[in-house]
């Protein structure tokens, strides 16, 4: 559920009219709803009342400074990929001990800044990487907590680009490898397992092959612990999927998926780390976007709109579906006019295309349009191709709202460059 929704004729975030926000701010924009974020932690927490969980939000998803602080409110830990992402964690307030740190290529110089910060456990996906930590330690003479992200070999069922469960995958320790660096922690001086780690792939809307890794995970940590190592956590990662296309997805449901974890751990004495990114911030935010141009080609009818690639990327690179709603609710006679056509952007690529022959209202320039479940992966991934600004983003709570990061100007954008002295003249 989220708080997009028609209200005297027109789509709302919240109690904030979006053709408002489109006045004031300007379009493209970002637009967030602190109520469905809240929600959607709320719900998804809620799901694993009775266990020792820790919810991180995977930053990845969305790593504006309002969103999460917001979420630091909630009680939010953070997944961090990067040391950029680690101090928007800690600067938003969310406390080290709540922190973990993912990702298959982290630098000594990152590693350092997070032990330095105390974060609660570093995922390692390889032996290198586990030496290099282990180096980097010991010049500080701390001990590093450790979980290994083990690579379960199972299939998530998702898009290939978002995979990584398999053991084809870049991600985790090959799972036969796993008890053998397991023993070579135990021999380093200056890393200490605490956990086990797994995420298998994102948008997963189906919960066996999560089922199917968790079963594998919770009985290596039973033959870990029974050879003496001090597993206390298991992190399950994120992945749960989202619906973005409410007539042909139905993802399970958070309390189902707590549900199922619940009784895959049975009475295993661990308390549970969990890294959802898109289900936190996924339809807690829209793409607003004006219609600039209804051009008609020899067999298809396009709307341009002023949002393109650069802005949301997903489409062109997952080809990923998004609902495009129009802001203004089309009355009884706009339902009947329906029409097909390609939504594309400005750049000068035709992968800058949204959505192809999709059945919509009849619309005109001027008219505003809203990208649907854009509140994760959207800004984040966005990029100044075309030299096009990145786009503002805008947090609405309740009757209010806040530009929440500005639109750059020309000048900031251009003046990124610098000219050698020898082309000055
Ligand atoms: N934990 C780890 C280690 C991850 O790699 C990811 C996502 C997450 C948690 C959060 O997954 P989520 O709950 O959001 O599914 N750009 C792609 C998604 C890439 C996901 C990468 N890893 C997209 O737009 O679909």
């Amino acid at each position: 559920m989220d708080h997009f929704s028609y209200k005297n004729g027109e789509m709302h975030a919240e109690d904030v009219p979006l053709s408002q926000i489109a006045r004031e701010v300007g379009t493209p924009v970002y637009v967030y709803s602190t109520a469905t974020l809240q929600r959607h932690f709320r719900v998804f927490s809620g799901a694993f009342e009775g266990l020792d969980a820790l919810v991180c939000f995977a930053v990845k998803a969305n790593s504006n400074q309002a969103v999460l602080s917001t979420l630091a409110r909630e009680g939010a830990g953070a997944d961090v990929v990067s040391v950029g992402e680690l101090e928007r964690a800690l600067r938003a307030g969310i406390p080290a001990e709540r922190i973990v740190f993912s990702g298959v290529g982290k630098k000594p110089s990152e590693m350092r800044r997070a032990l330095e910060a105390g974060i609660k456990q570093f995922n390692v996906e390889s032996e290198p990487e586990l030496e290099a930590l282990n180096h980097v330690a010991g010049e500080m003479g701390v001990v590093a907590p450790v979980s290994l992200r083990v690579n379960p070999d199972v299939d998530a069922k998702t898009h290939h680009k978002i995979a990584t469960g398999k053991s084809e995958n870049k991600f985790g320790i090959a799972w036969a490898k796993a008890p053998a660096v397991y023993s070579q922690i135990k021999a380093l001086g200056n890393v200490s397992a605490v956990g086990v780690d797994v995420h298998i792939g994102s948008q997963l809307t189906d919960l066996a092959p999560f089922k199917l890794a968790f079963e594998k995970v919770v009985s290596m940590v039973a033959d870990l612990r029974a050879a003496g190592h001090d597993i206390r956590h298991i992190d399950l990662g994120g992945g749960l999927g989202i619906p973005y296309d409410p007539d042909e997805e139905t993802p399970p449901s958070p309390v189902a998926y707590g549900d199922m974890i619940k009784s895959v751990l049975g009475d295993l004495p661990c308390s549970i780390i969990l890294e959802p990114g898109r289900l936190i911030a996924g339809n807690a935010g829209i793409l607003l976007s004006e219609l600039l141009y209804v051009k008609h080609g020899e067999d298809r009818l396009f709307y341009i709109v002023d949002a393109a690639m650069n802005d949301l990327l997903r489409p062109a690179m997952y080809d990923a579906f998004h609902n495009i709603l129009p802001v203004a609710e089309p009355g009884d006679n706009a339902r009947n006019a329906v029409v097909e056509a390609d939504f594309v952007g400005p750049v000068c690529e035709t992968g800058d295309t949204f959505a192809k022959a999709r059945k919509t209202v009849l619309m005109n320039p001027g008219d505003l349009v809203a990208f649907k479940s854009a509140g994760a992966y959207g800004a984040v991934m966005a990029s100044t191709y075309n030299s096009r600004e990145l786009i503002p983003e805008v947090l609405v709570n309740g009757g209010s709202y806040a530009v929440v990061r500005a639109r750059p100007s020309l000048d900031d954008l251009i003046g990124l460059d610098t000219v050698p002295d020898w082309l000055k003249d």
